[in-house]
């Protein structure tokens, strides 16, 4: 089986870890931290990082650390992983769910305004796939209207927006370190940002919100802190976060050449202000192909291959729908952009080593399955 996606680890993540375990230092201090931070921080061109246990931990301390709560609205795009709109909803406040570019399939900028009410007080912006959403018009609306922005970088480490590193361009920017990153520590999170209050904030909330002297706690904090075993291997990867990256981005394009003249399936864009990194390598089954996706999916798992389903959007989720919580956001809008890409979208194996003639081996039984049905 081709999976759909498999961590790399090609340089020093055994040394350093091997490292952290004969030095004694596997917690939550280490050297490997703060340097893993310094380098992050570095590689996204902000001036500070601090990193956490998931993508989710580092969402939900960018909407803590900005003061998010019980009252407060803040836009979101439908078509997003959980993560993004549960960190909202963990604060008190309430997501409000706008559809997606059918481009880009990031969050469309041109909804949002019409969105924007007395209670909206941020708009978070995911960067979908590993392709950057319109950052100049979401920062412009939320100058406009004095919203905080906080990006979902989660899919998009390296991915530029005019020569902007996403992460870099709002408030805060939150990434994952999950096995299927590009840049990975097998679980881990990381905030970004130009702000030292907002930095310092992010920090003390990951560390249960001690204050000095140590045990009193003047607010209510969390455990979101990173173990120096994990940051070892963050160090390692950032050692070739350009390799990975360019990987990556190089899988994306090989597949977009094969699979240009291929009839059936729509193939992920690259705006003219984007570097997209192909985080996921996402297609969407043309209308007039008679196959559903999950039949092609099935026809492509018996050939060897792994694919998976793009997200089910958020105003589809049961969680919402049923209003598990009383800041669950309203499901009852019309997205049928989202609608439609999460019922013909999946993506092809991504993994930044696939080899060249396993990416041909896909786009030949893709076509062929595509030709004979
Ligand atoms: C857009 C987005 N946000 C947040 C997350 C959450 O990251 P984690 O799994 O590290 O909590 C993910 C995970 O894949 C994601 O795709």
């Amino acid at each position: 089986m081709i999976p759909v996606c498999k961590p790399w680890l090609p340089g020093n993540e055994k040394k350093y870890i091997d490292d952290a375990v004969e030095t004694n230092w596997i917690s939550s201090n280490g050297e490997y931290i703060t340097r893993f931070e310094e380098d992050f921080a570095q590689f996204c061109k902000t001036k500070y990082a601090a990193c956490c246990t998931s993508g989710l931990a580092a969402l939900h301390l960018a909407c803590s650390a900005l003061g998010l709560k019980k009252g407060d609205e803040v836009i979101a795009p439908t078509f997003t992983m959980a993560a993004s709109t549960n960190a909202i909803i963990f604060t008190g406040a309430k997501p409000v769910l706008v559809d997606s570019d059918p481009e880009t399939y990031c969050i469309d900028a041109d909804k949002i305004e019409e969105k924007i009410t007395e209670r909206t007080k941020a708009i978070m912006p995911v960067h979908i796939y590993g392709h950057p959403c319109d950052m100049d018009k979401i920062n412009y609306l939320a100058k406009k209207y004095n919203l905080y922005v906080i990006e979902d970088a989660a899919e998009a480490h390296g991915a530029e927006y005019n020569g902007k590193r996403c992460g870099s361009m709002s408030d805060v920017g939150c990434f994952s370190f999950y096995a299927n990153k590009i840049i990975t520590t097998g679980e881990g999170g990381m905030c970004t940002t130009q702000n030292k209050e907002i930095a310092d904030r992010i920090k003390k909330l990951r560390n249960h919100a001690f204050d000095h002297p140590r045990f009193v706690h003047s607010e209510v904090g969390f455990n979101y802190r990173i173990t120096n075993l994990q940051a070892a291997i963050g160090c390692a990867q950032m050692e070739n976060a350009k390799m990975l990256v360019d990987a990556r981005r190089e899988v994306g394009i090989r597949y977009n050449q094969r699979l240009e003249k291929v009839k059936g399936l729509i193939l992920p864009k690259e705006k003219s202000y984007a570097k997209n990194v192909y985080w996921m390598y996402g297609v969407v089954l043309d209308e007039n192909v008679r196959l559903s996706r999950d039949e092609l999916k099935d026809k492509l798992a018996e050939e060897g291959i792994e694919t998976r389903s793009f997200f089910i959007p958020m105003h589809q989720q049961p969680a919402y729908v049923n209003k598990t919580a009383e800041n669950v956001p309203d499901c009852s809008g019309s997205f049928p952009i989202a609608d439609r890409i999460s019922r013909r979208g999946f993506y092809l194996p991504s993994s930044s080593n696939i080899s060249d003639e396993e990416i041909d081996y896909v786009c030949n039984s893709l076509e062929q399955i595509l030709k004979e049905n």
